[in-house]
């Protein structure tokens, strides 16, 4: 019988998180090789049905850190006036939760597509992100948009807080590797251990934030003159300031060194921090590949790269 199907990928900060929340820029990814895919189908039991990894039966009786999804499938019915005829959802997700890797938002958005797609419904951007942020805001507390904003989205974007996103080209000639620190990321407390800090030595974060700030505008301009080492570069000093700025740990640090010793361009934590996911830059697929595995020894439970030549 008829389906409904909705995709979203993952996405990644690639340089500038914690200094973001103070309006400096931050340069987001869509990592488009951890996917999430929605099937939807006519219900013949009758009611609304999910089935995933964390929880399959009736919608109604999701647990808590699903109530988003509930609501969203309620949200999008409502906004443009679909039957209401019992629907069966199928989600499955290779983006771990947790992990800064924007699972939720991406959860989020197939789930509207295939419900639109469902009812042959061609959604606009805007309506697509106006639903999902209402559903992320009941999954976070707070929510800039931008997990919405990549997840739905196949363009590197540049994120600053008091402007309009901006989305660039990005055709590098390298690789990213993204590892699993297998420790879920904690941003909340990172973000306000970094306030704390700045409460108390408030010229020294200061110099700190100014500093990852240059370092995004000059790995900017390393992506458009293509040069991977440069960017390599930028991210370990990147990493170096947010360490500093007290939001790794011993595990992710461990994470980098190994890739550092393998030979990688660069290496830092991506969001959150204090656990979550580090992101490596290398220089060709078979040094990707070297990485990858001296991070997994090193402690990573699962890796992904990406390809950084098809954003162009
Ligand atoms: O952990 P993520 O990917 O949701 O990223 C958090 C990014 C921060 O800059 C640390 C916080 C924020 O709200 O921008």
């Amino acid at each position: 019988s008829n389906c409904g199907y909705g995709h979203a990928h993952s996405k990644i900060i690639l340089m500038g998180e914690h200094a973001v929340v103070y309006d400096y820029p931050a340069i987001a990814i869509p990592f488009t090789s951890v996917q999430v895919r929605v099937k939807v189908q006519a219900n013949q039991i009758g009611r609304d049905f999910i089935q995933s990894s964390i929880y399959t039966g009736p919608l109604t009786t999701v647990p808590k850190q699903m109530e988003n999804i509930q609501a969203l499938v309620n949200l999008t019915r409502d906004s443009f006036q679909f039957d209401r005829k019992a629907l069966l959802i199928k989600i499955d997700s290779d983006i771990p939760a947790g992990r800064g890797m924007g699972s939720s938002a991406a959860v989020s958005v197939a789930l509207v597509r295939a419900i639109c797609d469902y009812f042959n419904y061609s959604i606009s951007d805007y309506q697509l992100h106006l639903l999902v942020n209402q559903a992320e805001a009941i999954a976070h507390e707070s929510t800039s948009g931008l997990d919405t904003l990549i997840t739905a989205s196949d363009k590197p974007v540049i994120y600053r807080k008091s402007q309009k996103p901006f989305n660039f080209p990005l055709d590098l000639n390298a690789y990213l590797v993204l590892a699993d620190s297998g420790m879920e990321g904690r941003t909340q407390q990172a973000v306000s251990r970094v306030l704390q800090l700045k409460l108390q030595q408030k010229e020294f974060v200061a110099e700190l934030m100014e500093s990852i700030g240059n370092f995004v505008e000059q790995a900017y301009t390393a992506i458009q003159d293509k040069n991977p080492a440069e960017l390599g570069r930028l991210m370990t000093y990147n990493h170096y300031y947010l360490n500093q700025l007290g939001v790794s740990n011993e595990r992710l640090d461990r994470i980098i060194n190994a890739s550092w010793m393998a030979g990688a361009l660069g290496a830092k934590l991506t969001g959150g921090g204090m656990g979550g996911c580090v992101i490596t830059l290398a220089e060709n697929l078979n040094q990707a590949k070297v990485i990858a595995k001296a991070m997994k020894q090193a402690g990573a439970h699962k890796t992904w790269t990406l390809n950084l030549n098809k954003f162009a």
